[in-house]
C-alpha cells in the first residue's frame, strides 16, 4: 500500500509515525473517509470541505489548500490503483513533547492511505440490526475528531449483542449511529436529527436528503425518541461505507414488517444510480437488480 505523509508518497516500510504525535497521545486531530467506486472518488469535494471545517473548529491550520488536498487524495487513489474501496486522510496538530496545551511551533501532520473495501452487499440487501446505547460522547459531535472512544465502545457493545450498529440515545432522544447517521420513516415522512453539535453532518446524510427531495419524500429534521424510533415503519443508517443500510431489528424488536421497507428501497436505488457505475464483475448482479446503469 502507498501512504501519503507530509508531502511524500511512501510504502509500508518507509512510513513512520512519531511517538510524540499529538494524534497518538491525545487524539488531537481530525479525519475523513472518502469512498472510491470504479476508480473514481465519490463526493470528495464535500469530504475535503468538511475536513477543512473540522480542522478550523479545533484550530489546526491545514498546511494544504483545497486544490492540494484534492491532488493528494486523487494521487492516493491512482498510486494504489484503487478501484473499489476508500481513502483515509487524517490531520493531527503535530509532533511535540506531551503537554495538553497547543505546542508553540508544531507543524500539522497529514497522513493518508487508500484501502480496498467491498460494498456491504449483504446488509444492503437483507438489512441490519441496531442496539441502542447511551450517547456519552462530548458535545461537539459535529467535528470529525480522531477522538472516537465513545463511538468505539458503543460499536463494540452493539457487536457483542449480535448487532451491526449502535444507536446513540442522548437524554431519551436518538442522535446518530456509532459511525453513521440514522433515519426513520413514519407515514411516508423521513425523520432525522437536525445537523447540530449533537451529530456529524454526514456526507451520505446530505446525499439522502437531496435524493428525498428529488423523490418528493417529505423530510422532517427534528429529534425523535427511542420509543418513536422503535415505532417507525422503516429505519436505516447511512455512512460512506454503509451507504443506505436498512435496519430491520432494533433492540431485538422488528422495525415495521422486519424487512427493508419500500421507501428505503427507493432511496437505495436512487443512491445506486448516482454513484460511479461499477464495472467490476463482482458487482454486475448489483446493477442488474437495480435495472440498467444510467
Ligand atoms: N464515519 N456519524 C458518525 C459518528 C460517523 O463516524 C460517520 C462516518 C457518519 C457518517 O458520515 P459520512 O456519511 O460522511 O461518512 C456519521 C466514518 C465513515 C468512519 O469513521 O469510518
Amino acid at each position: 500500500m502507498i501512504y501519503f505523509k507530509d508531502g511524500e508518497f511512501l510504502n509500508e516500510d518507509q512510513i513512520q509515525v512519531s511517538a510524540d504525535d499529538r494524534g497518538y497521545a491525545f487524539g488531537d486531530g481530525v479525519y475523513e473517509v472518502i469512498k472510491v467506486y470504479d476508480g473514481k472518488l465519490y463526493t470528495a469535494k464535500e469530504h475535503l470541505e468538511r475536513l477543512v471545517e473540522s480542522a478550523e473548529k479545533i484550530r489546526i491550520n491545514l498546511p494544504y489548500t483545497m486544490e492540494e488536498l484534492t491532488e493528494i487524495v486523487e494521487s492516493l487513489q491512482s498510486e494504489n490503483q484503487l478501484t473499489l474501496g476508500h481513502i483515509y486522510l487524517q490531520v493531527t496538530r503535530g509532533v511535540a513533547p506531551r503537554a495538553h496545551q497547543f505546542p508553540e511551533n508544531s507543524v500539522p501532520v497529514v497522513m493518508g492511505y487508500a484501502v480496498e473495501s467491498q460494498r456491504p452487499l449483504q446488509n444492503l440487501e437483507m438489512g441490519a440490526a441496531m442496539k441502542s446505547v447511551e450517547d456519552m460522547r462530548w458535545l461537539r459531535c459535529d467535528i470529525k475528531s480522531l477522538n472516537l472512544l465513545g463511538n468505539v465502545l458503543a460499536k463494540q457493545d452493539a457487536i457483542e449483542a449480535g448487532c451491526q450498529e449502535a444507536l446513540f440515545v442522548r437524554d431519551g432522544l436518538v442522535t446518530e449511529g456509532a459511525s453513521s447517521n440514522v433515519f426513520g420513516i413514519k407515514d411516508g415522512v423521513l425523520h432525522t436529527h437536525p445537523a447540530n453539535h449533537f451529530i456529524l453532518n454526514g456526507i451520505t446524510r446530505r446525499v439522502v436528503l437531496q435524493l428525498a427531495n428529488e423523490l418528493e419524500i417529505p423530510v422532517l429534521e427534528k429529534e425523535f425518541t427511542l420509543a418513536e424510533a422503535l415505532d417507525m415503519d422503516e429505519f436505516f443508517f447511512t455512512s460512506t461505507n454503509a451507504e443506505i443500510t436498512p435496519v430491520v431489528m432494533m433492540d431485538q424488536q422488528p422495525i415495521g414488517q422486519g424487512v427493508p421497507g419500500p421507501l428505503t428501497r427507493k432511496l437505495q436505488s436512487a443512491f445506486n444510480r448516482q454513484i460511479p457505475q461499477l464495472t467490476a464483475a463482482g458487482h454486475a448482479e448489483e446493477r442488474e437488480s437495480n435495472g440498467p446503469a444510467s
